[in-house]
């Protein structure tokens, strides 16, 4: 037994793990959710009980056209407007259409309606001019 190898924590043939650079690749709908949503609506979209709204299941949001979900991804909601009090911070400075459109789809999804993909051009967020990135 080579006592100075166990001491130092060597492992023989062990590679250092390979680092995963952040942002090598666009993330998905539902790793977006995780990161951005799911804090306030819950891992699964259940929300909570009579202060964030679920997401999973909502007949609001699978219904007809995608916009009113784009539109409160882009815009939020602010405390005062809401019917439940609590608001929901706006994502547009925070989210590139692209993402956006990714985030709908798989809200979309959850809530029950798994129509084709909802496109970057359909998830466009009015965006101040001097929004650093993309327009
Ligand atoms: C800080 C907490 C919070 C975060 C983060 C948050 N939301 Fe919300 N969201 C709310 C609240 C609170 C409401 C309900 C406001 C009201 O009472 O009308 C809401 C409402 C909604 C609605 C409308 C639901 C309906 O039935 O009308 C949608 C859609 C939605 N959120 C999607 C999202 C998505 C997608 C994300 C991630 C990009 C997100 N939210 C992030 C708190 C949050």
């Amino acid at each position: 037994m080579d006592r100075a190898a166990v001491a130092s924590g060597e492992r023989p043939g062990a590679k250092p793990p390979t680092p995963v650079p952040a942002h090598s690749r666009e993330l998905s709908g539902s790793e977006l959710y995780e990161v951005s949503c799911s804090a306030c609506h819950g891992p699964k979209g259940g929300g909570v009980e009579g202060l964030v709204p679920p997401l999973a299941g909502n007949a609001t949001l699978a219904s007809g056209e995608p916009e009113y979900l784009i539109q409160t991804i882009c815009n939020g909601v602010r405390a005062e407007e809401s019917r439940t009090g609590a608001g929901m911070p706006p994502f547009n400075q925070k989210l590139s259409n692209g993402q956006i459109a990714a985030l709908s789809t798989y809200v979309r999804d959850i809530a029950g309606n798994t129509d084709s993909p909802i496109e970057a051009e359909n998830a466009a967020c009015e965006r101040r001019a001097s929004t650093p990135g993309e327009e």
